[in-house]
């Protein structure tokens, strides 16, 4: 898979991800409601569902930005998550929310690589991570650590952006996601690159099958995805 970064400097793609997430903390929230029209709301909704079942009481947000997965996880009454990031920046605004909304003792936000996750082994009972996945600097390093510290039985949810199959909405969404983001995003967030990042790591990234073939190789069971909005994202899940 070639490698994908925001800035192209010699810097490692995580160093170059952190610092451009740190760039973009200040807009994330407003830019991915104003960029998804609040479609994003609904599809981490539809990831938190497919955990109900699982009745999860320990739960890892990897990727966790401005926490609002985390948030989300609350509905499955569990009695921990813990989200994880390699930007600061993004996890100072996700406190915040999380401390105004009163889940502060709840939700608990710190500095994690899931490419190196140091919690110990089967610590959790359910893992999601929303858009974070196409980050990664080492894709089946993170999928493998994350395996690692779910416990058996447990279940993986992941939400990623993929490209979509059909000839007119591809049409559709290449206009948008090629023109229109990276023009609004570089008007809002100040960050030139980061908003042509975006499509260019969605087309870098191993989408739907391809994913599924990865989490497979990686061990993981009952491997599947669901297509979202017309193929503009997809939820994958798997259990260990
Ligand atoms: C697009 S944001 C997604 C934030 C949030 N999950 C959401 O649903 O809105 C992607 C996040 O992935 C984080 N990230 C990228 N690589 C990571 C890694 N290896 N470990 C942990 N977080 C990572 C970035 O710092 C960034 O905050």
């Amino acid at each position: 898979m070639a490698e994908v970064t925001p800035y192209k400097t010699g810097e490692s793609k995580k160093e170059q991800v952190a610092q451009m997430f740190d760039n973009i903390a200040f807009r994330y929230d407003f830019l991915n409601s104003l960029l998804s029209l609040g479609i994003h709301k609904g599809w981490r909704k539809k990831c938190v569902k497919l955990l109900e079942v699982n009745n999860p009481k320990i739960i890892l947000d990897v990727a966790t930005g401005t926490g609002d997965f985390a948030i989300e996880c609350v509905k499955l009454n569990p009695n921990k998550i813990i989200g994880i990031d390699i930007s600061e920046g993004m996890m100072k605004f996700g406190k915040e929310k999380i401390e105004k909304s009163g889940l502060d003792k709840l939700i608990t936000l710190e500095y994690g690589d899931a490419e190196t996750v140091n919690f110990d082994d089967n610590s959790f009972d359910a893992i999601v991570v929303g858009f974070g996945v196409r980050n990664f600097q080492n894709l089946e390093k993170g999928m493998t650590n994350l395996r690692r510290v779910l416990r058996p039985g447990g279940k993986l949810v992941v939400l990623e952006f993929s490209k979509p199959r059909n000839g007119f909405v591809k049409w559709g969404y290449n206009f948008y996601f090629n023109k229109v983001t990276p023009f609004v995003g570089r008007i809002f967030s100040k960050d030139i690159r980061a908003y042509t990042y975006l499509p260019e790591s969605v087309k870098a990234f191993p989408d739907n099958e391809q994913f599924v073939t990865i989490l497979k190789k990686l061990n993981y069971t009952n491997c599947s995805y669901r297509s979202l909005s017309f193929g503009i994202a997809a939820i994958y899940s798997a259990t260990k």
